[in-house]
């Protein structure tokens, strides 16, 4: 073969001998084999990687994201207004709170007691259970509840009475929450939850003094905790000047919580029943359904029991750090506005279509009441 160099000459012989010799050539076929194969999993593997890698930042987008959100929550001793705000808020374009969550707290309370027992908190530990953990899946439970409950809404809201038990902590996991924190005279919380029955755990319907301490104590942990988050982020709400004067105290919330004011917020009786849903199972439903009034500033005046007026300060003494004149059996609130009076006009000339409509929204439970018996209201 003359014409062909040497180099190729020796390749192909090579190449003859590898063909001759079908040992040589088996293990050659079975080595390439073997090397497609590989080159072929690892970039299936690679690429698989990726994947997982692509579902886990897209996730943490949407965790940050959520993180960003604006998220209000609302609470405060149960009967103290935070129906009333949560639907006026309600009527506000860009805000849905909707109903209690009632698993909110609960999961909340579920962490706090994790973290209060120290002998539970190491075995979570040393099971591999980390503190980043359990905060970002709490995160994810209230976010997916929030965000399911209050499809459409542009800033995701929450009233859950005793939320604010957790500001700090719902304020460490969420960086854009803020808390309206609705503080209300003991004296018509109390009354309240005495006349209306309303079953909230430590609370006992016949048990003046009880409850005092009760509400002193929920007090005392939920200002605390909003000192805690800071001014900017937990702002407290009085009943009293909410219902007296709406006007200048909604404008001061919304202001707050940075959001424009509309003047639906004046008349959230309107949405009622359109963009406002109230449960059924809940206690101020009826209440709320009417506009802002007056009717349950002052019913608790001559109901409470002499002994227990003589030692207001020291079974309630937030009472009078909150501002709240202890000494008068008839204190004064403030001044209402005309908003209001008219509003208090309107209910007395159209009383019966008003109590009819409370009737449609009075509370009733499922007749299995059982679900409701241990673990009411908190
Ligand atoms: C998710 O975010 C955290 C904190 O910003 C970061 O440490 C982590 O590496 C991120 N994970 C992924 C998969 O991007
Ligand atoms: C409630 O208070 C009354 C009167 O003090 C007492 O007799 C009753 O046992 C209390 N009930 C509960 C459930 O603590
Ligand atoms: C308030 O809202 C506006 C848009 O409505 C936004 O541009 C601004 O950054 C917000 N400010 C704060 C402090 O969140
Ligand atoms: C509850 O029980 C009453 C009779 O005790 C019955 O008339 C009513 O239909 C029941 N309601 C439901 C929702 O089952
Ligand atoms: C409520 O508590 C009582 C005793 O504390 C218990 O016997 C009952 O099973 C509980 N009911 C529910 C629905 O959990």
């Amino acid at each position: 073969m003359p014409w062909l160099s040497i180099r190729r000459r020796l390749l192909f012989n090579m190449c003859q001998r590898i063909i001759r010799n079908p040992f040589l050539c088996f293990n050659i076929l079975f080595l390439t084999i073997i090397i497609v194969i590989l080159t072929f999993r690892t970039s299936n593997i690679q690429q698989k990687c990726s994947l997982d890698q692509n579902i886990a930042q897209q996730q943490n987008i949407t965790y940050k994201s959520s993180l960003n959100k604006p998220v209000i929550f609302i609470g405060g001793m149960p009967r103290s207004g935070t129906t009333l705000m949560r639907a006026i808020l309600d009527s506000h374009p860009l805000v849905r709170c909707g109903e209690e969550t009632r698993v909110i707290p609960r999961v909340l309370n579920m962490r706090a007691a994790w973290k209060k027992s120290t002998l539970e908190w190491n075995r979570l530990m040393a099971g591999g259970i980390s503190e980043s953990m359990i905060d970002s899946a709490i995160r994810a439970f209230v976010y997916e509840i929030l965000l399911q409950h209050n499809q459409y809404a542009d800033v995701l809201c929450d009233k859950d009475p005793f939320v604010l038990k957790y500001a700090s902590y719902i304020s460490s996991i969420f960086s854009n929450a803020k808390f309206l924190l609705l503080i209300r005279d003991a004296r018509a919380v109390i009354h309240s939850v005495v006349t209306r029955k309303v079953t909230i755990t430590g609370f006992n319907l016949s048990d003046y003094r009880q409850n005092f301490k009760v509400w002193n104590k929920g007090m005392e942990t939920m200002i605390d905790q909003c000192t805690l988050v800071g001014k900017d982020k937990c702002l407290h709400v009085y009943y009293e000047q909410l219902v007296l004067q709406p006007k200048k105290t909604i404008e001061n919330i919304l202001k707050f919580l940075n959001l424009t004011w509309v003047d639906s917020v004046l008349h959230h009786e309107e949405l009622v029943g359109k963009k406002i849903s109230l449960s059924k199972t809940e206690h101020s439903s009826d209440q709320v359904i009417k506009p802002i009034n007056l009717e349950a500033l002052t019913k608790w005046i001559g109901h409470i029991p002499d002994d227990i007026k003589n030692e207001i300060d020291t079974l309630a003494p937030m009472l009078k750090r909150l501002g709240y004149d202890t000494q008068s059996d008839v204190p004064t609130y403030g001044v209402a506005d005309q908003l209001v009076l008219s509003n208090m006009n309107n209910l007395k000339e159209n009383a019966e279509f008003w109590d009819a409509k409370a009737k449609a929204y009075a509370r009733h439970l499922p007749n299995d009441t059982s679900l409701f018996q241990n673990h009411t209201n908190n």
